[in-house]
């Protein structure tokens, strides 16, 4: 991680009111797209969101299942997804603390684990430690939407900021999905460094 949890948190309740209105990349709206479209809940699940921020994710599962569990490090962010969730009237999303490695969820029973533009804050050693962390919940379905790189990237154009991010290569999340228990079910390529992985373990 290139900064502290806590120069994140803070770096993103700065920005927390402007947050929605400055997603306005294609690549942005397609991976929310393609996570809420994997995610799929039926109305007996419970959704935990890592990096849940504003609620892009939550807001457009929460009609669909049981439960939503949101958590992220900046109260700022999570303030604006209370006050979205609110005015929808959605009050089966619960926004708290939690993050990667510590999700704050209570021995709470998760069926599907999303998490979108948030994991490539981590280190490829923490993005290990996270799946592992997110695979002991034991849910049936983990969709990432992220920056990751297809193949070598572009150091002219890079789609984030090498001096904030650490994005992995869909070779490394792979190969610690499947060593957490994960088969890799799909792999959406929105963009050679921005794509959506869906991960699911059967017979659990
Ligand atoms: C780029 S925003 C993405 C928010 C939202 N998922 C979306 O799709 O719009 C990244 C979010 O991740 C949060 N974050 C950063 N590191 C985190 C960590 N280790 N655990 C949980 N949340 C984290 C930040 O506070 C921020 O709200």
């Amino acid at each position: 991680m290139k900064k502290t949890i806590e120069e994140h948190a803070d770096r993103f309740s700065d920005i927390a009111g402007d947050y929605d209105d400055e997603q306005d990349s294609d690549e942005y709206r397609a991976c929310v797209s393609l996570v809420v479209e994997h995610a799929n809940p039926s109305e007996d699940d419970a959704i935990l969101d890592l990096g849940t921020g504003t609620g892009a994710i939550v807001l457009a599962l929460a009609p669909d299942a049981k439960r939503v569990i949101a958590r992220d490090i900046s109260e700022g962010m999570m303030d604006e997804g209370r006050k979205k969730a609110e005015a929808n009237g959605l009050d089966n999303v619960e926004f708290g603390e939690g993050r990667f490695r510590a999700p704050n969820v209570d021995g709470e029973k998760i069926d599907i684990v999303v998490s979108n533009f948030t994991m490539h804050h981590l280190s490829d050693e923490e993005k290990r430690e996270a799946i592992e962390a997110i695979a002991d919940l034991g849910p049936r379905k983990f969709v990432l939407g992220d920056v990751m790189f297809f193949g070598t990237p572009d150091p002219d154009e890079p789609f984030y900021s090498p001096e904030v991010d650490d994005p992995s290569t869909v070779g490394h999340l792979a190969d610690v999905l499947t060593d957490n228990g994960f088969s890799l079910t799909s792999v959406e390529r929105v963009h050679e460094q921005v794509g959506v992985l869906v991960a699911e373990r059967y017979g659990e």
